[in-house]
This record gives C-alpha cells, structure tokens and sequence, in this order.
C-alpha cells in the first residue's frame, strides 16, 4: 500500500494540484462519513465572527455526529473573545496551534476558577456546566477547538458576519473590522443563543491576577507536570509537553504519546491528545490499522503520510484527515520529528492500541538509538 517516496512527495507538494486527481483530497468537509483530507485554511466552510474567521475542518454531518473540530485565527484583542459563557450538551477543548491567548475555566461545584496563558502546544478543556471565555493576544494566533458531540458548527453560521472564501487561503484578512468583537460579544446577541446549547454566565468577570501564565499564580504551568484528572466533569490544562507521555517503540519507529483526554475525562465519548513519530526507515514494514470508531488527524510539525483505501497523501502542518472507523489505514513519518493532533470518538482511538505496548516515557523526544 506504501507507493514510492517520489509519488508521495508529489501528492503533498500542493493541496491544490493533488486535489484535481484525488478522491481523498476535499475542499468542504463531505455531508456524510467517508475518508477524507482537506487543507489548512481550507475555504470551504470558513465563516466570519467579528475579527475571527472559523474554519471546520470535521463537521457534525462529515463525523456521523460525533464530534466537530475547527480553526479560530484572529489577530490580537483588547476584549474578550466571546462573553462567558456555558454548554450543557458539550464539551468544548481549546488548543494553541500558534500565538497566543488567555483561556479561563470556571466550574463552582468542582471548585476551579482558572485562567491560563496558552502558548503552542498547550491544552485545555471545558467539561459541559463549564463556565468559559478567552481573548485572543497575539497576531497569528490560532486556536484548534474539538466540540463533542459534533454539528456545533451551526452556532457560528448563525452569528455569523459572513462566509468568506480567500483564493491564497490566508488565515485571516489583514484588515480591522468595525465589528471587530468576537463571538456573542453583545449581551442581547449571546442571551438569544440557548436553542444553540450557549447560556450565558453574564455575572461572570474572568480572573486578572495571572503570574507567570496562570492564575491562580501557584499553579503549575510550564514549571512542572500537568496530570490528567482520574474523574470526568472537571476543567484542567495541559502545557506543551508537559503532560504525560508514552513511548511506543513495536514498529520499527518511535511513537510518544501524549493524551490531554483519556476515556474516562471524555467520557467514553472521544479522547484527543498528540502523537510524536520519527522517521519511517526503509527496512521496517508501516503498520495497518483499522479503528473502531471515526478519528482524526491534524497535522502540527513535519509530514506525515497516510494510505486510506488505494490512495496515499501526504499532510503538512494543519492539514487534516479524517478516517472513519473501520477503514483501514496506515501512516508514517516523512521527516524526522513530525507531531500530529489526534481525535477518537469512543474510547478505543489510536492512542489505546499504542498505548498497549507503550512504556511511560518523561521527554518529548526519542530516545538516540533506532526503535
Ligand atoms: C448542567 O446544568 C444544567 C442546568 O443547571 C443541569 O440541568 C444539568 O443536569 C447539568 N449537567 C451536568 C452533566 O451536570
Ligand atoms: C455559510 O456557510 C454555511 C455552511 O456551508 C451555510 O450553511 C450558510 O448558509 C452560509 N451562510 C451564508 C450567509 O451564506
Ligand atoms: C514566576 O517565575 C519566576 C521565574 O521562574 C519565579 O522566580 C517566581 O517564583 C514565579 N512566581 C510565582 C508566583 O510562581
Ligand atoms: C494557591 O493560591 C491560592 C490563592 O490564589 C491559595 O488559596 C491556595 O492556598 C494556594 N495553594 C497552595 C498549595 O499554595
Ligand atoms: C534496519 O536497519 C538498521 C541499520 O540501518 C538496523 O539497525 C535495524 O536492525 C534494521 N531493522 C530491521 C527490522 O531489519
Ligand atoms: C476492520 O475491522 C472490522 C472489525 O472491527 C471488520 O469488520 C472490517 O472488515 C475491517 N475492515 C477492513 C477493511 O479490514
Ligand atoms: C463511536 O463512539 C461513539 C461515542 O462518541 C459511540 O456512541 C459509538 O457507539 C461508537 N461507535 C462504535 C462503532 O464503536
Ligand atoms: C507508569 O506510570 C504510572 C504513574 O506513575 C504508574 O502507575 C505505572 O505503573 C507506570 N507504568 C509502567 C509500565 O511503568
């Protein structure tokens, strides 16, 4: 199923030109579950929110309903993002592609009213009943977010100031918009948005005292490891790197894992987390997979390829794939060091059958000799 290094190097050259050929390659997120891959920045399904353009890379219709996974990228802000507010129904999980924001979580009943400073890389997550807001602080910054379940797209279409199409695929437009606040940024607009599972907590006022990225000051924020709560319903952050991590070293390759959701904090309802792979050598055979339920891929450093049914790509920084369960698939490094962002519905994603025969590991790097 591995085709030649130089047809997998043509197919990831250019988004555009492989799209022409390719039936895996899509440039909307298709309305029913089938493999596909779509780019960066892809216009299709891109929408304007104040200075913030959305893009869904999975939608609720492309996942059989299962989870969303979308791209927010702005400039910086003097104002809050979106008014705080609740879900009821989802789960909301916030990740720094690049730039800079800050992210508050509060969830009386557990006891949490945090605010962090999220830098690439670095994680957070929104249990239903979780009051949340942000503010974007840095130019190119972009936040990923993973809605579960899935088609909660359909609130940013109804706020919307627009759908937008870039012919270059910019991530947002270098322009000042007049009305430039963020999602539901007016208390009339975010109170009318119930029928969208967004209740606003109006009375809310996010934390100011952040020390060193966090508040409250003495938590721990890249000083020392984050770990994943053993219960579900609880808020917590995970920085960059700083997270548990697994060592996977069957296949002839390095893989570390680092979950920031497992089965139990997603409530059997998905997991998400990254994966780090080295280099594919020539002599070692690329493992088949073929998952349980739908998952995801979205690319954050060097090349990954990917065989889905007859066809191989190959996905560069932020492009994504999505394989539905029970499609068989393989994937491997085209350079030495490549992360991928991973989403699972259920509880079985990829993470668990690496996991399997995974060792606890402290770095996120590879050990020095071959696996
Ligand atoms: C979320 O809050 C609503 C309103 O208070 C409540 O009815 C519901 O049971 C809560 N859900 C969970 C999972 O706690
Ligand atoms: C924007 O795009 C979405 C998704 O394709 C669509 O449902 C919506 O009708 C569009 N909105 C406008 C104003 O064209
Ligand atoms: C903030 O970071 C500096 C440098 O690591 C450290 O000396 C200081 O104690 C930290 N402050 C708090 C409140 O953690
Ligand atoms: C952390 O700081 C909060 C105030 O921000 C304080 O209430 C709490 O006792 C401190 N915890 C520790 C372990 O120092
Ligand atoms: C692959 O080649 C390397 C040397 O380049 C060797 O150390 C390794 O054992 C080989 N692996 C297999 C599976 O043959
Ligand atoms: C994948 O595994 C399922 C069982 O979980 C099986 O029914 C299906 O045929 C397999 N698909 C392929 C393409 O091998
Ligand atoms: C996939 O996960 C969803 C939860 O997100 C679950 O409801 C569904 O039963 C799972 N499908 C399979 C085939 O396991
Ligand atoms: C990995 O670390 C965890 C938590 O420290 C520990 O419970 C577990 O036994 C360790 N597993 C292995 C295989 O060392």
């Amino acid at each position: 199923m591995r085709t030649s290094a130089a047809i997998t190097c043509l197919a990831g050259l250019s988004t555009l030109a492989a799209a022409a050929t390719s039936s895996l390659w899509v440039d909307t997120p298709p309305t029913f579950v089938r493999p596909y891959v779509i780019g960066h920045y892809a216009n299709a399904e891109a929408t304007r929110v104040g200075a913030q353009i959305y893009r869904f890379y999975v939608t609720g219709p492309s996942s059989g309903g299962l989870f969303t996974l979308l791209g927010t990228n702005s400039y910086s802000s003097g104002a809050l993002g979106v008014l705080p507010h609740i879900h009821e129904r989802h789960h909301e999980n916030f990740f720094c592609y690049k730039g800079r924001f800050q992210l508050w979580t509060e969830k009386t009943d557990v006891g949490v009213n945090d605010g962090r400073l999220m830098t690439a890389g670095d994680f957070g997550t929104a249990p239903i009943n979780t009051t949340h807001t942000f503010q974007i602080l840095d130019p190119d910054t972009e936040m990923i977010g993973v809605i579960v379940p899935g088609g909660f797209e359909d609130l940013f279409f109804a706020i919307s100031d627009g759908n937008v199409t870039y012919p270059n695929l910019t991530p947002y437009p270098p322009q000042t918009f007049s009305d430039a606040a963020g999602a539901g940024s007016s208390s009339s607009e975010i109170t009318a948005l119930e029928q969208f599972d967004v209740y606003a907590q109006l009375d809310y006022t996010p934390r100011r005292d952040f020390v060193n990225g966090t508040a409250p000051a003495n938590a721990t924020w890249h000083d020392g490891p984050n770990t994943i709560p053993s219960v579900s319903g609880t808020p917590y952050f995970v920085a960059s790197n700083y997270g548990p991590k697994y060592i996977n070293g069957a296949y002839g390759i390095w893989q570390i894992v680092q979950p920031f959701v497992t089965a139990v904090t997603g409530e059997h309802d998905y997991t998400e987390g990254s994966i780090t792979i080295s280099a594919q050598p020539a002599n070692a055979t690329v493992p088949t997979w073929n998952l349980t339920n739908h998952t995801a891929f979205q690319i954050l450093e060097g090349a990954l390829s990917l065989t889905m049914g007859q066809e191989t790509v190959t996905l560069a920084s932020g492009d994504v794939a999505f394989i539905p369960g029970q499609t068989e698939f393989q994937y491997w490094s085209e350079g030495a060091f490549t992360k991928f962002h991973y989403v699972s519905a259920g509880s079985a994603g990829i993470e668990k059958a690496l996991m399997a025969h995974a060792g606890n590991w402290s770095y996120p790097a590879f050990p020095t000799y071959l696996a």
